[in-house]
């Protein structure tokens, strides 16, 4: 669904103009539908719905506890990857045994918070991992259930900086490994193996990466269970893309559900996924205020209140977000870079956009629900934005604006 709709030539967040948001929160400020939220997660409960299915939400995709909150009144598990994540599942009203703890360098801290939580799974990323949880789970008395993730050296066609599973990046173990690892878990009286797991990448728009991966985790699945070792569940990770460009198809959770359908039919094997992007991407956007316009002889410059401290894709990945105006003037459009005020030329939302816009215009960076406000900073000292959720016709805020105090609170001058 869409739930950011024109009317009357006014930008609405379901029922609420986003005028009227602007007004009342002020700006820059991520706008969400909850609405939005849980049509996307039932999309995926209903596609998954033949196999027992664990959606374990990635929660760095949109961490907000609001949004956690959400999700877990929905029944989502949650995918997490650091303590500070685990602590806001906890906080929302998650429930830690739905939890499968991912990350590549998990601090003893982080896996002693996470035994004593009672999480579902560690996902396993090398040998010095597994050492350091069984020493933990020997030293607390807690036993832990790990699951590997594999590297399955498969190519996601997606930005090189969200591409994960190929040979020479740092996730997973590669496939070989994966015998003498599940030998070494049957043999501690502290691990228990419950899964195999992967994550090749996010944003992907094609299903073939999908189905490659798919075949090389269930055939090692297939060895495996050859070879005596019976695992639960399969982990199938995230990375299921959004449309953000106009020439952009991505696959529906129904088609996905398809491409999984000839491995998980007739095996007795759990399904968890961990979708963050499919689920909260499209349910968002960023509202921000044209403080200025600027023209040069090169070109025109909408100079908004917004910058690369909150939303940092453009700068990143160089990822294009389609820019629409809240309110559809009558007039004549130009060309514009959208960019902010921070002191970078990297600091820009977009480019040559045809616009019709003033100063004090509103514009709305859409499809920014998902690693949006999590990648927020506070470069050049400006107070991160508000969050808002939107239900219906009503709205709540759900982060306030940070303040100058927030700012420096945590800051000390030696005497
Ligand atoms: N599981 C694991 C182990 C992951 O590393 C990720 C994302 C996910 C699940 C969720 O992937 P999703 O369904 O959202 O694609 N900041 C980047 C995206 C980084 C994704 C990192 N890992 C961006 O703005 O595109």
């Amino acid at each position: 669904m869409n739930p950011f709709t024109y009317r009357d030539n006014q930008l609405y967040a379901e029922e609420v103009s986003c005028s009227k948001l602007a007004d009342a929160y002020g700006t820059p400020c991520y706008i969400y539908s909850k609405a939005c939220i849980q049509s996307n997660y039932q999309a995926f409960a209903d596609a998954l719905q033949n196999w027992p299915t664990r959606i374990c939400y990635a929660v760095k995709a949109n961490s907000n506890l609001a949004i956690l909150s959400l999700l877990a009144e929905l029944g989502a598990g949650f995918d997490v990857v650091s303590g500070g994540e685990l602590e806001r599942v906890i906080r929302a009203g998650g429930d830690a045994g739905k939890v499968v703890f991912s990350g590549v360098a998990k601090r003893a801290d982080e896996i002693r918070r996470a035994l004593l939580a009672g999480i579902y799974c560690f996902n396993i990323e090398s040998g010095d991992e597994l050492d350091r949880l069984e020493s933990i789970a020997k030293e607390m008395g807690i036993p832990a259930s790990v699951s590997l993730r594999v590297n399955p050296d498969v190519d996601p066609s997606t930005h090189p900086y969200i591409s994960t599973g190929l040979k020479d990046n740092k996730f997973g173990v590669e496939i070989d490994q994966a015998w003498d690892f599940y030998q070494r878990v049957a043999q501690s009286s502290h691990l228990h193996a419950v899964g195999i797991d992967c994550h090749i990448g996010s944003q992907l728009l094609d299903l073939a990466p999908f189905q490659a991966s798919f075949e090389k985790i269930f055939e090692l699945v297939d060895r495996l269970h050859g070879q005596g070792i019976r695992l639960q569940h399969v982990d199938v990770g995230g990375g299921l893309g959004i449309p953000y460009g106009p020439e952009d198809a991505a696959p529906s959770p129904q088609e996905y559900a398809q491409a999984l359908h000839p491995f998980m039919q007739d095996r007795q094997l759990e399904l968890v996924i961990e979708p963050g992007r499919a689920i909260v991407g499209r349910a968002g956007l960023l509202l921000c205020r044209v403080e200025y316009l600027k023209h040069t002889t090169q070109k025109s410059f909408a100079l908004v209140d917004a910058a690369m401290n909150d939303f940092l894709r453009p700068s990143l990945y160089s990822a294009w977000h389609e820019i629409s105006p809240v309110c559809k003037e009558a007039g004549e459009e130009a060309l514009y870079d959208v960019v902010g005020p921070v002191c970078e030329s990297s600091d820009w939302f977009a480019s040559q956009r045809k616009l019709c816009i003033r100063q004090g215009s509103l514009l709305a960076i859409r499809d920014a629900g998902a690693y949006g406000f999590v990648m927020a900073s506070n470069y050049n000292s400006r107070m991160r934005p508000a969050e808002i959720l939107v239900d219906g016709d009503q709205s709540w805020l759900i982060r306030k604006r940070e303040s100058v105090e927030q700012l420096f609170a945590d800051e000390m001058i030696p005497s």
